[in-house]
């Protein structure tokens, strides 16, 4: 059998593996135990996303994998071949702000910035599947991360006028802050 059997790796050696990185396919080296989050930060270069804990509970490292907010220290890099890796980089294409990221820089939703790459993947994510969030789901979504500067009002208060603007609220009031809380938040 070849040395390089693709199923048995020894010890230090890397593995080739593709991934399609903000639209773009992107090839590097990992070993097996490589983290997904030093994967798209140390071999392409995509630091924006930031690593903290390394334990799951920080959310900092906050990406998207096939389009579904994934914490990437939990994850292994070759669990990410073949697959879409998003990260913050690819909410400013051609380097100009999203909505979302431009209702943090209005509403002063981050101070040191570490946890704020993290705190837009989740957000972006969830604002595809929940476009109309109350201010109890805004608040139980950022409960999965830690912010250790901000207090987390203006985050929430971001989250809920980017959602108003795109459900045609232009004066900035909120749709979410507005509505009845649903019972089972
Ligand atoms: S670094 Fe991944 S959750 Fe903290
Ligand atoms: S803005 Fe500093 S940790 Fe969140």
């Amino acid at each position: 059998m070849s040395k390089t059997s693709s199923t048995t790796l020894q010890r230090g050696e890397r593995r080739r593996i593709t991934v399609t990185l903000n639209g773009r396919e992107r090839t590097g080296y990992c070993e097996s135990r490589d983290l997904l989050s030093d994967f798209v930060r140390h071999e392409l270069g995509a630091t924006g996303t930031h690593v903290g804990c390394e334990h799951g509970v920080c959310g900092a490292c906050t990406v998207h994998v096939d389009g579904v907010a994934a914490r990437s220290c939990l994850m292994l890099a070759v669990q990410a071949e073949g697959r879409r890796v998003d990260t913050v980089e690819g909410l400013a294409p051609d380097q100009t702000l999203g909505d979302l990221q431009r209702a943090f820089q209005r509403h002063h939703a981050l101070q040191c910035g570490f946890c704020t790459a993290g705190i837009l993947m989740s957000c972006a994510d969830y604002l595809k599947r929940v476009p109309d969030p109350t201010e109890t789901q805004v608040r139980e979504m950022l409960s999965g991360h830690l912010c250790r500067c901000t207090g987390y009002t203006p985050i929430v208060a971001a989250v809920l006028d980017v959602a108003a603007q795109r459900n045609g609220c232009s004066d900035g009031c909120s749709k979410g802050s507005s509505k009845k809380e649903p019972e089972h938040a």
